[in-house]
């Protein structure tokens, strides 16, 4: 159970909470999937704890490239404390293969290999099924101006070189994935930096030699056990959670 603190906000897969200082939050991770904007719903024992794992490890990972994101530091098996951001309303998403959307919008057959990485924006809004839109529309509204994008953009590519590499060493294709971007202040100076979760559930990833599923596609499609393709992540990147209660089997302690 979440211990009783007061609630900033519930998604459909996370929860956040109040931090225990200010410009902190606490990062909650639920065993909820959701797919196709909440027409299709599950609950996976044991995801939220995989992605708190998996998405700890992916953010630790880029700090230690130089990539600025929003983790602090992990709790426990379901919660990190990360740093409060303004978020971008935006999904900010990296294609380097055709699948998805861009497969069916362009008639592409998934897998394809596109000609560079494509970087493309969503609207998160979830009233209206997270709209694509361009970047005319996002600096027209106000969602960020030019200098955002641009900062959004070479943030992204950094991501996806940085994860394309970590995955493809374990065997993993990275198809495509999504960000969100936050905004943080230092004084009057503003700076972008990486927000939100890097899991499963917000990336396509496919084995190098058989093609397999081993993201949230396996729950969009029906392709098998959602726990079980996470879980054949966290073990190939070693990170797979030791003592994950959710998981565990009994042991005995002589
Ligand atoms: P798409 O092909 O459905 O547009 O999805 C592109 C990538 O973005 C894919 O890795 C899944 C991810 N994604 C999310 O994380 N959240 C969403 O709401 C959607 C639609 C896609």
């Amino acid at each position: 159970m979440a211990p009783r603190r007061k609630k900033i906000y519930e998604g459909k897969a996370k929860i956040l909470y109040e931090g225990p200082e200010p410009g902190t939050l606490i990062q909650y991770f639920k065993d909820d999937a959701t797919a196709f904007n909440a027409q299709k719903k599950a609950v996976f024992e044991g995801k939220g704890v995989l992605n708190n794992r998996l998405s700890e490890y992916f953010m630790t990972g880029l700090g230690n490239v130089g990539v600025p994101t929003h983790f602090i530091r992990t709790l426990n098996m379901r919660e990190q404390l990360i740093r409060q951001v303004e978020i971008i309303p935006l999904e900010v998403i990296v294609r380097n293969f055709a699948a998805g959307s861009i497969a069916k919008r362009l008639g592409l057959e998934e897998g394809l290999a596109l000609p560079r990485p494509v970087v493309e924006y969503s609207y998160k809004n979830d009233a209206l099924g997270d709209p694509m839109v361009s970047e005319e529309y996002i600096v027209a509204f106000g969602w960020a101006n030019q200098q955002d994008l641009d900062d959004i953009v070479a943030l992204a590519l950094r991501v996806n070189d940085f994860l394309s590499g970590v995955f493809y060493a374990v065997g993993i294709k990275l198809i495509d994935f999504k960000i969100e971007i936050g905004r943080v202040w230092d004084g009057d100076f503003m700076r972008l930096i990486v927000a939100d979760e890097i899991s499963p559930d917000s990336c396509r990833l496919w084995d190098v030699k058989t093609g397999q599923k081993l993201d949230k596609d396996v729950f969009r499609r029906d392709l098998g056990s959602l726990t079980d393709a996470y879980t054949e992540v966290a073990r190939r990147l070693g990170v797979l959670p030791t003592n994950a209660t959710a998981m565990a089997k009994p042991t005995l302690i002589n």
